[in-house]
């Protein structure tokens, strides 16, 4: 599959130390997830697989999903190295995510889903309540509308934008989907629990917990 991301990620040697840094609302969900029992977690974008990483090597069997190739070869060679066994990744777009229905416990998801159309961040959620078990946990970051980018580059719809990612010395466009929090809310109508706060570490994002 082409888009811009792998060929950004095509672009890296090895994983830089950003890329290794985990967000830390993922830490927090560890502890929760242990509590409730999870087993199988999703990393949805999983990218050069830092939570990948993380949550295999928590013991939870963990798939890693990137529509990018390279991201998941990427994540791949990491997983080896670190001698994960309990870590397996595919490469797939979340708006059509090759998992049967309810076959995870929870789904992390950490700068993903905002990279797309409205329709597209819709389906994808749909898709994660799809594959979600009943009670299964959904954590993500969604793009917020007090993002600074807003507003920038081009216009592709209401809300949505085509800005430049700016991540070391290369910058490549890339779609942004920047929500309010009522859009968050009303995207988790089918979740029995949702939560929608600001992140307390990137206030320009939403950070979203919901159960199903
Ligand atoms: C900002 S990166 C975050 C990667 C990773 N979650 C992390 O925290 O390091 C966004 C990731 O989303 C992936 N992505 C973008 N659109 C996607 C889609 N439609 N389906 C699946 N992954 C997608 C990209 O390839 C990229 O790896």
């Amino acid at each position: 599959m082409d888009s811009n991301w792998d060929r950004y990620y095509s672009t890296l040697k090895r994983v830089p130390r950003r890329l290794r840094v985990t967000a830390q609302f993922v830490v927090d969900a560890v502890s929760v997830f242990k509590k409730d029992g999870v087993k199988k977690v999703l990393d949805l974008g999983c990218g050069a697989g830092r939570h990948s990483v993380l949550l295999g090597g928590k013991g939870f069997e963990v798939i890693g999903m990137d529509v990018s190739r390279n991201a998941v070869r990427m994540a791949g060679r990491w997983v080896r190295k670190e001698k994960l066994e309990n870590v397996a990744f595919v490469v797939a777009a979340m708006t059509n995510i090759p998992l049967i229905d309810r076959c995870v416990d929870a789904v992390v998801s950490v700068s993903v889903m905002h990279h797309a159309l409205k329709k597209d961040v819709v389906t994808s959620v749909k898709e994660v309540y799809r594959i979600l078990d009943r009670n299964g946990w959904f954590v993500a970051n969604l793009a917020s509308v007090n993002d600074p980018r807003y507003g920038t580059g081009r216009m592709l719809e209401k809300n949505t934008f085509w800005i430049l990612e700016g991540y070391e010395e290369k910058r490549f466009g890339e779609v942004h989907h920047f929500l309010t929090k009522d859009e968050a809310f009303r995207v988790l109508n089918a979740f029995s629990r949702r939560d929608v706060t600001v992140l307390e570490d990137k206030t320009n994002y939403w950070k979203v917990v919901a159960v199903k």
